[in-house]
């Protein structure tokens, strides 16, 4: 999804998740990944990450950005964090 030319992924798992939808290995689509109890496999190499915190699993001092969700009526509104903007 591209939200003000930034590309995100967005998941509901119970609500909504949103993060990077950028891999940090090597750009692969996480937005194509598939999900299963909470963690993203990116659809390239196999990395997975935490939606909840964007931590790669196995090695945490590797991230994607989250951004917070929030939901309003039937809207749902994301907040872009500035290491996406
Ligand atoms: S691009 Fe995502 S694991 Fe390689």
């Amino acid at each position: 999804m591209n939200v003000k030319g930034i590309w995100i992924a967005l998941y509901v798992d119970g609500t909504f998740y949103v993060i990077d939808n950028t891999c940090p290995h090597a750009g692969g689509p996480l937005g194509e990944g598939k999900l299963a109890e909470g963690i993203v496999e990116c659809p390239w190499h196999g990395w997975r990450f935490n939606i909840r915190t964007g931590e790669r699993v196995g090695n945490n001092a590797i991230t994607v950005a989250c951004c917070p969700v929030r939901i309003e009526g039937d809207q749902v509104q994301i907040a872009l964090p500035p290491s996406l903007t």
